[in-house]
């Protein structure tokens, strides 16, 4: 007889009754109900066991947390909310937990506690729900891509470049630590760490995306990217994914409407295909609201926002328009802003970003065309002459979430730029090259796919998003 899974029992008519089941024990109440759970689903099958048919040494290990094979027929359910059990015939324990020990009870945990557990966090029901809808996401993400025409490239994790220009790179190394090699100075050469060149471990693989943009031209990455910001907000991790479409021949206009397209794809893709466990994280947050006063509960549920997001156009409104706005607002009857929006060319904090979204417009925002001194050296600079062709998607309950902008695509006004923040243009010749043979207008963006995550999920800790979370704190997994 073959295995099954949770999710095949739950879903099929009872067309062949014996069945077999492998799953770690959730709960055994009474010593007769094994509520069973194997991730392929947010349900627990409800197993039914008749103790006096069975050894009682045998039923002691069925504990929480033991993984155990169980035999029986799939029966109709009496009990409320659950449509089969199985009538259990044989049980066997294919790995014992201690119950004293294992630290995941039937209880409700912190968030805090769980994430010192980040190894068995996944056995609860919200990190399953969550992590189930993480993999929905990125397969969403790749059919998006190979339905639009789009190819996969795989940009390099080590790399000499710093394509953000911002300073923020871990560095790679193989010196040896013995027998370093030495400046003129007599102290350790840093600048000799990967087999004598310095490297980092990349911030964003769009560089590199560009150059294959430049000849394939429509491709997107997804893959890891690290940031050594020292950033302990519920937004910014040390290591995160980010998807990176880059298109050639597409202007700024053409790179919101994509984006926006995008977006509100994968956000269907999970509305569509993950209900269940976007049902169970919305109850949760509805359960979360009722313990907080009025004015701090959520005005949508997730599932109304996510489709409100799959509904509605986003707001497109040029920075200097947010900036006027900014300027003009009573973001709250008594509190002002925190930092105070006075000149144009100000770069907008986090709580900017959220009045606009979630109390002035209540909507999707695309901000564009930024001062050029805020942005990217790469950017598009406009005929203004002070402003770039840069985009920002800012989502309610996040923020940021995407980042993106015509590319420069003139050889002159990039060395300009380049050389205005010492930039030495031997270090991105290969760049500079994609200039000087068959250059053209394109465009791309970034988008956090934990930010995703945490949206599409409702989290409001980007560490509760990704399995093992590295920040300034943590890179104990
Ligand atoms: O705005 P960023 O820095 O843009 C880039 O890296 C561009 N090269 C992207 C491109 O045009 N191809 O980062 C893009 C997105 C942000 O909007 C945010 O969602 C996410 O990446 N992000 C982070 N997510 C988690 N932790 C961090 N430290 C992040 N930094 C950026
Ligand atoms: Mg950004």
């Amino acid at each position: 007889m073959k295995s099954r899974t949770i999710s095949e029992l739950l879903s099929q008519d009872i067309v062949f009754p014996e069945v077999e089941i492998k799953g770690w024990v959730r709960t055994f109440r009474a010593n007769r109900f094994i509520a069973l759970n194997d991730g392929s689903s947010l349900n627990n099958i409800q197993c039914v066991v008749d103790f006096e048919s069975f050894d009682e040494n045998l039923l002691k290990r069925v504990t929480t947390g033991a993984a155990v094979h169980v035999k029986g027929t799939l029966v109709e359910s009496q009990g409320k909310g659950q449509k089969v059990e199985i009538q259990v015939s044989d049980i066997s324990i294919l790995g014992d937990s201690d119950p004293e020990t294992y630290p995941i009870q039937p209880k409700k945990h912190s968030f805090e506690f769980l994430r010192e557990n980040a190894h068995l966090r996944t056995r609860t029901n919200t990190f399953s729900a969550v992590m189930r809808l993480r993999s929905a996401l990125s397969f969403a993400i790749h059919k998006y891509f190979n339905e639009n025409g789009f190819y996969y490239m795989h940009t390099p994790i080590i790399t000499g470049s710093d394509a953000e220009g911002a300073g923020e790179m871990f560095k790679v190394s193989n010196l040896d630590a013995k027998n370093p090699p030495l400046t003129n100075e007599g102290s350790i050469d840093y600048s000799k760490d990967f087999f004598g060149k310095e490297t980092n471990l990349t911030v964003s693989g769009q560089l590199e995306a560009e150059t294959y943009a430049m000849s394939l031209g429509k491709v997107y990455t997804f893959g890891p990217t690290f940031r050594a910001e020292n950033s302990n907000t519920s937004r910014h991790l040390a290591e995160f994914w980010m998807i990176e479409p880059e298109v050639a021949f597409m202007d700024l206009a053409g790179n919101m409407d994509l984006a926006e397209g995008f977006m509100k794809s994968v956000i269907k893709y999970v509305l569509e295909n993950n209900r269940e466990d976007l049902e169970f994280l919305d109850k949760r947050l509805q359960d979360e609201d009722k313990t907080k006063p009025q004015a701090e509960r959520n005005e949508m549920t997730l599932i109304e926002k996510l489709n409100f997001v799959t509904d509605n156009h986003f707001k497109r409104v040029s920075y200097t328009e947010a900036i006027d706005i900014l300027r003009n607002c009573k973001p709250n009857k008594k509190k002002k802003f925190k930092y105070l929006i006075n000149e144009w060319g100000t770069d907008l904090q986090s709580e900017h970003e959220r009045f606009l979204v979630e109390k002035h417009f209540k909507c999707p925002v695309i901000l564009f065309d930024y001062p050029a001194n805020i942005k990217a050296f790469y950017m598009r600079l406009n005929e203004d002459g002070k402003t770039v062709r840069a985009m920002d998607i800012l989502f309610p309950g996040i923020g940021e979430i995407v980042g993106g902008a015509q590319r420069e695509e003139r050889l002159d006004v990039l060395k300009q730029k380049m050389a205005a923040i010492n930039i030495p243009e031997e270090d991105l010749w290969w760049y500079l090259d994609l200039r000087k043979f068959g250059t053209a207008v394109h465009s791309g963006f970034g988008l956090g796919f934990e930010r995703l995550v945490m949206f599409a999920t409702g989290m409001s800790n980007i560490r509760d998003v990704i399995p093992f979370p590295r920040t300034p704190q943590n890179a104990e997994f």
